[in-house]
């Protein structure tokens, strides 16, 4: 099954500074629960979305199209994730925690304690044969690195794929909940931890054990509240804050280079996709690649005042819509579901998955091996390592790329001589049919002169059948 990334986007109310600085002229007007203009003073557009949640939404509405889908899902051991972007004070946390975690009212409760309450929700009405646990893992990507907020020890967690394929967090803290109100607890102590300069990810992993047979299976839930992207010209950030912001900005751009490369069409698909140029982008490669269910709120600010970066965001999620992604059950599961006939791997997964486990397994004796068969085949590729096989099938695609950019120039100049052919006819064409009405009224002209003459010579011949005057003598 192939579904897109859901995206939405969401303006909050304007702030009072907002209000202040451009007196309540706001960026854009609402046209329908899916779409709305946006304006500034060059341009005026139309955008659309899978749902735009305006200044007036309630949480619950977000929750309810944007999260409990995967929340629905996950209890059947489908990964799924919800990110939040947006400018720096967008309304990214507010959306994911609330105006604050634990005492707030049930109204402004914001996703994550309401992922929690769906997720045990979903549990109680699930069937007898199976026996559910749910974990919760809280870390913060700063300046590049993986933080535990449940064990602030561990500093430096590493990214890991496990035989599955899935991205792991190594070593990181899980805790066992098993009520909505011990989980917002665990939540409301570690959350204040984290900070608005970080990536703050929330997961919480679904374990399904039947009772019949033991098979275990596993869904997540991950929760991003994304670092706000900044200007830092506007801001005047110096020292730390300017370090900061640009390890932030860069992560960001990594992630808009991940949606770029993954958007490109099918000819792209299996070329590479740079998902280890940064550490959230390589934890979100789950997410954005295709196994996983994914949603993904644009926050804006409604200001004027705001109007160039609410557009970027805007961008950003025009882009992030045309990813394909095709959610799976939890590889554990995947064995089990193809002998059942449910669901089969695309032709890319496949390839994707034998050339990883050739990576894996290959050592030092088999590349050697792989090498003499390359140049007996006539193939005459240096592979020295693992590392450089993996460069190889790069170069092979990048090259792929270029060639195919190329015959793209050359049909793009192939167009340009013919519009220039088609041009030169279209005056020859014009000049033709000037001619030939010249031509035509010549040839009119002629026939006037013939009439004309013939009257004469007949005048004359009338006249030369009297005789000649006789004077009187
Ligand atoms: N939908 C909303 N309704 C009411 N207030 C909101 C809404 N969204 C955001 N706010 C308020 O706007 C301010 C900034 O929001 P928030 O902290 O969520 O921004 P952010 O996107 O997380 O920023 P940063 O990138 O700096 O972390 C907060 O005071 C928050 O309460
Ligand atoms: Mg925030």
């Amino acid at each position: 099954m192939m579904s897109n990334i859901t995206v939405c986007a969401r303006f909050r109310p304007l702030s009072a500074k907002e209000r202040k600085d451009s007196c309540d002229s706001i960026c854009i007007s609402s046209i329908d629960s899916e779409s709305f203009i946006f304006k500034d003073e060059k341009d005026e557009c139309t955008y659309s979305f899978d749902k735009v949640f305006y200044e007036e939404s309630k949480q619950a509405d977000v929750y309810e199209f944007l999260a409990l889908p995967i929340v629905k899902d996950a209890v059947k051991g489908v990964n799924g994730t919800i990110i939040t972007y947006g400018q720096t004070g967008a309304g990214k946390t507010y959306s994911v925690e609330g105006p604050s975690i634990l005492e707030c009212d049930v109204q402004k409760k914001g996703l994550l304690p309401r992922v929690v309450d769906g997720l045990f929700e979903c549990i109680k009405s699930a069937d007898e044969s199976t026996k559910y646990t749910i974990k919760l893992s809280m870390v913060e990507i700063y300046m590049e690195k993986v933080r535990d907020l449940l064990d602030l020890t561990k500093d430096n967690i590493q990214i890991k794929e496990n035989k599955e394929q899935e991205i792991l967090l190594s070593g990181v803290t899980e805790i066992t909940i098993s009520d909505p109100e011990g989980a917002l607890q665990s939540l409301s102590t570690e959350m204040n931890v984290g900070s608005s300069r970080s990536h703050c990810i929330y997961i919480l992993t679904v374990q399904l054990e039947s009772n019949t047979d033991k098979r275990v299976k596993t869904g997540k839930v991950i929760l991003v509240d994304l670092a706000g992207s900044e200007k830092v010209e506007k801001t005047g950030a110096e020292g730390k804050v300017l370090e900061e912001s640009k390890t932030i900005n860069k992560s960001l751009s990594a992630l808009g280079n991940v949606i770029n490369a993954l958007t490109c069409g099918p000819s792209t698909r299996s070329s590479h996709i740079p998902f280890r140029d940064s550490k959230l982008t390589r934890i979100l490669q789950d997410a954005l690649g295709g196994n996983s269910r994914t949603a993904l709120l644009c926050c804006c600010s409604p200001s004027a005042s705001n109007a160039s970066e609410t557009l970027s965001t805007i961008r950003f999620g025009m882009r992030a819509k045309h990813i394909k992604a095709s959610p799976l059950v939890s590889r554990r599961e995947d064995k089990h579901a193809k002998k059942h006939g449910d669901i089969s791997p695309t032709k890319d997964e496949s390839c994707d998955r034998i050339l990883n486990k050739l990576r894996e397994r290959l050592d030092d004796e088999d590349v050697k091996l792989l090498e003499e068969l390359f140049i007996l085949e006539g193939l005459f590729i240096d592979v020295t390592s693992v590392e450089d096989l993996e460069s190889a099938y790069q170069d092979v695609t990048s090259w792929t790329i270029s060639s195919l950019q190329q015959a793209v120039e050359e049909l793009i100049y192939t167009v340009e001589e013919l519009k220039r052919e088609n041009k030169d006819l279209k005056a020859r064409l014009a000049d033709a049919e000037r001619f030939d009405a010249m031509r035509k009224k010549t040839e009119d002209n002629a026939g006037v002169l013939l009439k004309i003459s013939g009257i004469i010579s007949f005048l004359f011949s009338w006249a030369g059948s009297f005789s000649p005057l006789k004077m009187p003598s």
